[in-house]
């Protein structure tokens, strides 16, 4: 049976490229879309997520969630990297869907699921804290969070030093995810880092030549972010995660005690991450190895798979 899956996320192009990846896998069921304010701000997150539900035909709700984060007042969108309009540049066609409420949307989808259902952050965690703080009791229902975000071991940060986008952006949310209770994988830089995706690893997608194609070879040309490796492949941060899900066999993790510097001069954003536990109790498995082959090998598949279904009508 398919996993009862939901997705938050800030699109952003690689967020757009990890829905399509959700859309294509049949280990997954999306029961929902969540946007949340991060990459661009949340009309844009918001009309990206609805768009990109239209064009994979996904019949699941679409959520409107935070604005901004709880606390932090100096967080900046990621306009460099995504764009203005959080997809390159690349302007899908307007969705008519009726947008809910994100954060009730996120409690009736775990609430009413009669299996506990896995929840993906793929932008800050804003939408998921508040679902902590306001709906305790649905966000305990929740069965394992499978998170983008932060860094270990050799990779800290790309907004700062030491710390990554979607932690930095709202270090408050995720200090309150890692310490609620749920069990978490961080999908983190380190990890990302590893991950990297061109033209080149997707030659069945691009041989396809389907409206998948059409969007992803758009959107890893419209990527102005640093390349990882510097032979041209753009970290897939967000689609490692879903990744993580689909098929776990293609990131390998180890326990740990993860907290989050929400406060330090020039750490704020920072996941310090344990993994001896001394410093306090296991909260997260933590990604520090990927099958970067298989993890080509799966998107390449699914996704020229999705775009022979799609080009078909
Ligand atoms: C994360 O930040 C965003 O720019 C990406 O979409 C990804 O979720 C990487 O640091
Ligand atoms: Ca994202």
């Amino acid at each position: 049976m398919a996993l009862p899956i939901v997705i938050d996320t800030d699109p952003g192009i690689d967020d757009a490229l990890a829905i399509m990846l959700a859309a294509a896998s049949p280990e997954v069921e999306i029961r929902g879309l969540v946007a949340v304010a991060g990459n661009v701000g949340i009309d844009d997150t918001s009309a990206n997520a609805a768009a990109l539900a239209d064009l994979l035909r996904l019949d699941c709700p679409v959520g409107r969630g935070a604005s901004g984060p709880l606390r932090r007042r100096d967080a900046t969108a990621a306009h460099d990297v995504h764009g203005a309009d959080g997809l390159g540049g690349h302007r899908l066609p307007a969705s008519a869907r009726t947008l809910e409420p994100g954060i009730a949307l996120l409690a009736r989808l775990v609430d009413e699921s009669a299996e506990p259902v896995t929840v993906v952050p793929i932008g800050p965690l804003t939408d998921i804290a508040l679902l902590m703080d306001e709906r305790p009791a649905a966000a305990r229902r929740i069965g394992r969070i499978v998170l983008m975000g932060g860094g270990a071991r050799d990779v800290l940060g790309n907004v700062t030093p030491v710390a990554e986008f979607n932690v930095w952006f709202d270090p408050d949310a995720a200090a309150r995810v890692f310490a609620f209770g749920v069990p978490i994988t961080m999908i983190g830089l380190n990890a990302t880092h590893q991950a990297t995706v061109g033209r080149a690893h997707l030659l069945r997608l691009f041989a396809s030549g389907g409206p998948v194609a059409d969007l992803v070879g758009r959107l890893l040309d419209g990527y102005h972010g640093t390349d990882a490796d510097g032979r041209g492949g753009m970290p897939q941060h967000d689609s490692l995660a879903v990744a993580a899900v689909v098929d776990p066999a293609v990131v390998t993790t180890v326990p740990a005690f993860v907290d989050v510097e929400d406060r330090g001069r020039l750490t704020s954003g920072m996941t310090v991450v344990d993994e001896s536990g001394r410093f306090g109790a296991i909260n997260a498995e933590v990604a520090v190895h990927v099958d970067v082959e298989r993890f080509r090998d799966l998107l390449d598949t699914r996704l020229s798979v999705l775009d022979a279904t799609l080009r078909r009508g």
